[in-house]
């Protein structure tokens, strides 16, 4: 009999990469060089602090100091006195009682959306929010119910004549469209039907709120009994990691139950160190929160006036729509082509219909590299838009 082939289990996948090409949908690596003469609107560094010298000499300190890994899960040997110093700073900062440090910001969305939820709750889930949310949600022993992007009306009306215990979950600054939840109402929508809050604050430390302490301070809620947040350090802290803001209770529910964080080995030590030193460097700077917000509406002023669709942003995230996925993936190589290094969405990470570019502001960007941005954006853009 002759053998069987070994790869057939995986032919389907040949099938699959076809229809991506056939829909313009593939992507691929690409790896980018230590220096680079493009200019980065792509990236997510947002205060551009990944390679501040006070910030990469932090995370060298840590691994000296700590190890190069933090050596197992942090209920084992993984949680360090930086890790606990980390988590402290950042509650204080931010304005909650207490945090707790995970591996990603996306194992920090799966650790608070399963571990505060039960089987025969409910989770109420805005139709945008982040690939790291949903994905909690189906991992959630409860319900969810997906309202429609924020609308407060809508969390209300799936969580009345609910029973049990709920759980509303949005981003605060959604990560294509750049744009806000509403989240003083959302709160009151989640207090009228006995929910908690989770908001998902990824894009708005260091970017929103006095001095860049993010959406929930900015909005009243943060240190609230009923709201949790969760922020990524790899965003406007330069690092990489996540963490669970909230009530003590929480934090220490979490450390007993959330599965990211009792079978996943502890934030490395640099990273934890390099947090925390952008964390201090935030707090001693706040004009970099306000200078980011500055930069974005000069990118969207600039590219209203020369007469594309760009939606105007809530915090650091620009994002102007591209007719087609084709269009979006030609347009964002011919920026490139041009020294202008920018974001590209298209299914499955937005809906079909609504390709675009994202343009992400920098604290440090000059006006001269902002009018730059602009006129590269325009000058390649397909027509029409
Ligand atoms: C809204 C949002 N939540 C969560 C995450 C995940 O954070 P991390 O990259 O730290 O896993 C991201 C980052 O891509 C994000 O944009």
């Amino acid at each position: 009999m002759p053998a069987k082939r070994q790869d057939g289990p995986f032919d389907w996948i040949d099938a699959q990469r076809e229809q991506r090409r056939r829909a313009g949908l593939v992507r691929e690596l690409r790896p980018r060089p230590a220096t680079s003469p493009l200019l980065d609107l792509a990236g997510n560094d947002y205060l551009g602090l990944a390679r501040h010298p006070g910030v990469t000499a932090a995370a060298g300190a840590a691994a000296r100091e700590w190890g190069a890994g933090s050596t197992g899960s942090r209920l084992v040997t993984g949680s360090t006195e930086l890790h606990a110093r980390l988590e402290a700073e950042l509650a204080a900062f931010c304005g909650f009682e207490a945090a707790l440090v995970l591996s990603s910001g996306y194992a920090a969305n799966l650790a608070a959306v399963t571990a505060l939820t039960v089987r025969g709750g409910l989770l109420v889930s805005d139709e945008s929010n982040h690939a790291s949310l949903i994905d909690g949600c189906r991992l959630s022993r409860a319900e969810t119910a997906v309202v429609p992007h924020a609308d407060p009306e809508a969390v209300r009306k799936a969580l009345d004549g609910h029973d049990g215990p709920a759980l509303a979950v949005t981003d605060s600054v959604f990560s294509v469209d750049g744009d806000a939840a509403p989240l003083r109402e959302l709160a009151d929508a989640c207090r009228a039907g006995g929910a908690g809050l989770l908001v998902d604050d990824a894009h708005g430390l260091g970017v929103l709120g006095d001095g860049g302490r993010g959406a929930p301070y900015a909005a009243g809620l943060a240190g609230a009994g009923d709201v949790v947040a969760t922020v990524t350090l790899s965003k406007s802290l330069g690092s990489q990691g996540g963490a669970v803001l909230g009530p003590a209770r929480v934090v220490e529910h979490l450390v007993n139950t959330a599965r990211t964080l009792i079978f996943d080995t502890g934030l490395n030590p640099a990273a934890a160190g390099a947090a925390l030193a952008a964390l201090r460097l935030l707090r001693g700077e706040p004009g970099r929160a306000e200078r980011v917000r500055e930069v974005a509406g000069a990118l969207h002023a600039g590219l209203t006036a020369a007469g594309l669709a760009a939606v105007r942003p809530d915090a650091a995230v620009v994002s102007v729509r591209a007719p087609s996925p084709e269009a979006a993936v030609r347009w964002a190589a011919d920026c490139r082509a041009a020294g202008l290094a920018v974001g590209c969405f298209r299914p499955p990470s937005v809906p079909d219909g609504v390709s675009r570019l994202r343009l992400t502001a920098r604290a440090d960007l000059t006006d001269e590299q902002v009018a730059r941005a602009v006129e590269t954006v325009a000058g390649t853009a397909p027509r029409p838009v």
